[in-house]
């Protein structure tokens, strides 16, 4: 491709502003204000989040969905033993990434994730469509398969195995992570790359709030 018509490829952020004395004290009530307007937006994925981990000094990243947030953190649902459950068996310190390009915003949350409990991964996995509760036993998620026929023949298997159970049981190996933050980032685009980003910290159990240069 023309690297010309790459390096042209620039917007200039004119939506909003994010101001000191607009934001909220919490960063989670000021996350909720902001994934309330994603939700508004009515963009396809709003609760789409990259999810950075770090294995033996290297980074790997893969994008999840937000499950729930409140106080304790932030909830995905996945494998435990793919790729990205491993890594985080090795070290639990990971980061989210939003990206709401309608709104012009980012948000980053970094801190340690742990295993929501077993109770609370049964609750959701009850609550998704009945396919995609055979799908979480038929992917052994992260593992090489010589191909798509794997999947058909596993799917047609584990089909017929809960055929006749009205419940699919949860497969063990199947479950929430929770992010606890330390910190969260919100960047708003403003003109002319001076961006507006505000950071929440937290500080002996207190959010201490400053403002980045962008
Ligand atoms: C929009 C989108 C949503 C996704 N949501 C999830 C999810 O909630 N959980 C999950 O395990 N993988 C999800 N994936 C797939 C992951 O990006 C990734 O391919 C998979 O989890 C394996 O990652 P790993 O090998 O690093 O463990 C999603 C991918 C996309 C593009």
């Amino acid at each position: 491709m023309d690297k010309s018509k790459i390096a042209n490829l620039r917007n200039n952020y004119m939506l909003n502003e994010l101001l000191e004395n607009n934001v909220s004290q919490n960063p989670i009530n000021q996350f909720t204000e902001w994934f309330n307007d994603a939700i508004n937006a009515e963009m396809k994925e709003a609760n789409a989040m990259v999810l950075s981990t770090v294995s033996d000094g290297k980074p790997k990243a893969r994008v999840v969905l937000l499950k729930g947030f409140d106080e304790n953190g932030f909830v995905f649902f996945t494998n435990y033993n793919s790729h990205k459950g491993a890594e985080l068996e090795g070290n639990n310190f990971a980061a989210l990434t939003f990206f709401w390009d309608v709104l012009e915003r980012q948000v980053r949350v970094e801190g340690e994730i742990s295993k929501l409990s077993e109770e609370d991964s049964c609750e959701y996995f009850w609550s998704r469509p009945r396919a995609s509760q055979i799908g979480a036993w038929v992917s052994h998620q992260s593992e090489t398969i010589v191909g798509r026929e794997t999947l058909d023949e596993k799917l047609e298997f584990y089909n017929h195995k809960f055929e006749s159970e009205d419940i699919v049981p949860k497969p063990p190996h199947w479950g929430g992570y929770v992010l606890k933050p330390e910190s969260i980032e919100f960047w708003q685009g403003r003109p002319n790359r001076l961006h507006d980003r505000i950071l929440y910290s937290l500080e002996n159990e207190n959010w201490r709030i400053e403002r980045l240069s962008p």
